[in-house]
């Protein structure tokens, strides 16, 4: 069964992790830097553990060195995400990456991958709208200036803030003042939690943090008051199961908590994460979800429904993707 040409919207993707190790190898040689160990004899991305999956992310990044490079990406990401069917995406970008942090070359970084995003909705019917996301282990300072970066340039392209990186690194109250700023600016928010740390960690995040929605969450399933409470709440969580089981935090997509969290009335999405990194598309994490859990056409609208209501867009765009 193929579910390729049904409509989805994907709430939870890193852009350069999203990048295609064929682009990535590519520019390397264009660049002159040799990070030729990233890859597999195959071409394909390889790392240990998920630590050292951020380290060899950050190598991948490290090629991407201008706002061009941003805009070839963004196309090459679009071109990925149109043909598995998504035809709305929201992607994290880091002013960490683009720019570092400095809000005259973030502007320009910007305009660039707003401009590819046009061309990509022009031509493929896809929607995109970007989360800035400071990474975690690069530390609560860098964070506050990736929050002012975030802040200034709010508005139809830029809807949302969250946090990726490092989940054992800082705790969520030493990144208030970088989210309060950008919940000022108006930006929706989203935080990483409940992947590489457990419940506690999803508690604190809300408690501290209050995001309306939590990038991965699915450790919530260890502690079955806390997934009453998101369920209560409305928290909506950005699963990646492909994400998850190529990381080692479950052995196969049937053990994987998405099932057992729906069931229990929490509002799942489903998202890839970083595709090639997982060898996964939208188009599979679907298809494997339908032969894991059987579940049918109803189920997936309903996904698609939780992340229309839980997108950062603007009601025009939502009400157009409706
Ligand atoms: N950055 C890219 N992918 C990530 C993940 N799965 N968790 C945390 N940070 C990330
Ligand atoms: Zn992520």
């Amino acid at each position: 069964m193929s579910l390729k040409s049904h409509p989805k919207l994907e709430l939870h993707l890193h852009l350069e992790g999203a990048a295609p190790p064929a682009f990535i190898r590519g520019l390397s040689q264009e660049r002159k830097v040799d990070i030729s160990g990233i890859f597999d004899e195959r071409g394909h991305y390889t790392y240990r553990d998920f630590w050292h999956f951020l380290k060899v992310y950050e190598a991948a990044t490290s090629v991407l060195q201008s706002p061009m490079d941003y805009h070839r990406l963004t196309l090459a990401v679009l071109e990925e995400c149109a043909a598995s069917g998504v035809i709305y995406a929201e992607t994290f970008l880091s002013p960490d990456f683009c720019g570092g942090r400095d809000l005259v070359a973030w502007r320009d970084y910007l305009a660039a991958i707003e401009d590819a995003a046009a061309q990509a909705e022009a031509e493929l019917g896809i929607t995109l709208r970007a989360i800035v996301t400071p990474i975690r282990h690069f530390g609560p300072d860098k964070a506050k200036e990736a929050a002012r970066c975030a802040a200034e340039t709010a508005g139809r392209f830029v809807t949302g803030f969250g946090i990726a990186g490092d989940e054992k690194v800082c705790e969520p109250e030493d990144f208030l003042w970088a989210f309060d700023c950008a919940r000022e600016a108006g930006l929706g928010i989203t935080a990483h939690a409940g992947e590489w740390r457990g419940p506690e960690h999803i508690r604190a995040t809300l408690k501290a943090l209050n995001p309306t929605r939590i990038g991965h969450g699915v450790r919530a399933i260890e502690d079955l008051a806390l997934v009453d409470e998101l369920a209560e709440r409305g928290t909506v969580l950005e699963v990646c199961p492909g994400s998850n089981i190529a990381l080692g935090l479950y052995p196969d997509w049937r053990s994987h908590p998405i099932g057992q969290l729906y069931d229990r009335g929490v509002k799942v999405t489903v998202s890839t994460d970083d595709p090639p990194f997982f060898h996964t598309t939208m188009a599979r994490e679907w298809d494997r979800l339908h032969d894991a859990f059987e579940w049918d056409d109803g189920v997936f609208a309903t996904l698609n429904r939780t992340a229309l209501e839980a997108a950062f867009c603007d009601a025009d765009t939502r009400q157009a993707l409706a």
